[in-house]
């Protein structure tokens, strides 16, 4: 009988990694249609072994030394500190995604500047742009330090004999898909080429510990080459995201083996790179002479910090069988949970109507604290009749009405409070053990009806 054959061709979902055997129309891992593609095995696995290294025998734990946290390198710039955990740690592989476009190789760029004016050896590799153009794009944010090292390379072969002969302090690859590692012919950008390459810049730069960000662009979608796999590989992976028609970006921390998770850094786009925003919630409340019906502004968490975002609603007679509920950065499908509990609660017959909902500045909000704002605008809209301009609103709402305590209530109205609110309007439970600023008034409701007479929707 001859020998069977081992398996040489296998299938890779190009979204989510999986790999499987045989082809299937729908990758059955992540759920995506016609994702898997074929290609011949060939990772060489022997260079991937001695990422780590250490001792071959177990140690205990307590004798083992910790890297001193003075080690890491703050960028001094708050909100890039923050994202960061406090700085950049040696040897820390940071992934940066966002969509083409966004301001992932301005932010690196400054990053990079900033870094060597410090008088640091940075290298800045990029396969996307001309040093040229790299030049002309430093000069647009500032002048160009001596200390910053530029290639333009897409060879992982080369870039590794460059870091390891000039021992930059800092290193940026700009962007992993255009990257192509030494033994692989799958083309750059695949999921297979991303996954090694950032497997060999990840061995040099923790035997080198040199804190590390590479790029990764992110489809409309969502989803970067190879995205999961990638997130596994390293120790940090940032978001920079934000609407193009709108000047502000957000990075946010999505995984962080230093630091927490969660964290948002708010930036500012201008003609001369990205600029801080300290104080956000500006930004994402509404600047009205006189109240507006259908606006309601929410303390909000993005992390462990506290914006205040401006709610709005417009409710406008419908002449569709479906009537429409459209949304912008909240979920439609939380919205419209949300008419029917004011339907059947308040008894307002929203099904005649239809509804728009934005959320000021463009932001995405996830969180159920938004609700009562949310139905607070709507009902506002249809009553026309505003809310007062200094009463603020958060809380959970149940299908059955009910309003249910969130998370970190003093730090919502904490930011209220320094923003000019005077009053709130929030869920009962647990609101009795707050500690509350002066000047605020609490409106503590146990329901969504108790929540909209104090605001002067219902009438009392
Ligand atoms: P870029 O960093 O090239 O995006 P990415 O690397 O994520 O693809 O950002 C490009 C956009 O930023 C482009 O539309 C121009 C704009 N921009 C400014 O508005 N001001 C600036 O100072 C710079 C450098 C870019
Ligand atoms: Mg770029």
């Amino acid at each position: 009988m001859p020998k069977k054959t081992k398996h040489k061709t296998e299938y890779l979902c190009s979204s989510c990694g999986h790999v499987s055997l045989r082809w299937f129309g729908k990758c059955p891992s992540c759920g995506k249609w016609d994702s898997l593609e074929e290609q011949v095995h060939e990772t060489p696995a022997a260079h991937r072994s001695a990422i780590l290294t250490g001792p071959d025998n177990p140690v205990q734990l307590s004798t083992v030394d910790t890297e001193s946290s003075e080690s890491r390198i703050p960028l001094e710039v708050e909100e890039l500190d923050r994202v960061l955990g406090g700085g950049l740690v040696p040897g820390g592989l940071v992934l940066l995604g966002g969509e083409p476009g966004i301001g992932k190789s301005t932010l690196l760029l400054q990053i990079l500047m900033r870094l060597s004016r410090r008088g640091m050896k940075v290298l800045y590799v990029s396969g996307e742009e001309s040093l040229s153009q790299i030049r002309m794009r430093a000069e647009r944010l500032g002048t160009c330090p001596e200390g910053l090292w530029s290639m333009c390379e897409c060879s992982l072969e080369k870039i590794q004999a460059t870091v390891k002969e000039l021992k930059p302090g800092f290193l940026a690859v700009d962007s992993i898909q255009t990257m192509s590692a030494p033994g692989i012919s799958s083309a750059p950008g695949s999921v297979v080429q991303v996954r090694e390459s950032t497997a060999i810049i990840m061995q040099v730069v923790k035997t080198m510990a040199i804190p590390t960000v590479i790029v990764g662009h992110v489809t409309k979608d969502g989803a970067i080459a190879g995205p999961r796999v990638l997130e596994h590989l390293v120790d940090t992976v940032l978001y920079f995201e934000g609407d193009r028609s709108h000047s502000f970006r957000l990075l946010r921390t999505v995984k962080n083996r230093y630091g927490p998770s969660f964290e948002i850094g708010v930036f500012e786009m201008t003609g001369k790179g990205l600029r801080q925003v300290t104080n956000p919630s500006r930004l994402f409340m509404g600047d009205h002479s006189n109240p507006v019906a259908g606006a309601v502004t929410v303390p909000c968490l993005e992390g462990t910090r506290p914006i205040m975002v401006e709610i709005q609603a417009l409710v406008t007679p419908s002449n569709m069988a479906m009537p429409r509920r459209t949304t912008t950065g909240i979920d439609s499908n939380r919205l419209a949970m949300l008419s029917a509990v004011a339907q059947r609660q308040l008894g307002i017959h929203l099904q005649e109507y239809d509804i728009f909902v934005n959320v000021a500045g463009g932001l995405k909000i996830a969180e159920p604290a938004a609700d009562l704002g949310i139905i607070a605008a709507v009902v506002s809209s249809v009553q026309e009749q505003p809310v007062p301009e200094t009463m603020a609103m958060f809380g959970e709402i149940s299908l059955t009405g009910e309003l249910r305590a969130v998370g970190r209530s003093e730090l919502r109205l904490r930011e209220a409070s320094r923003l000019g609110f005077s009053s709130c309007v929030l869920p009962k439970s647990g609101s009795s053990a707050l500690n509350v600023p002066e000047g605020m008034e609490l409106h503590s409701s146990p329901d969504i009806v108790h929540a909209m007479r104090c605001a002067g929707l219902l009438g009392v």
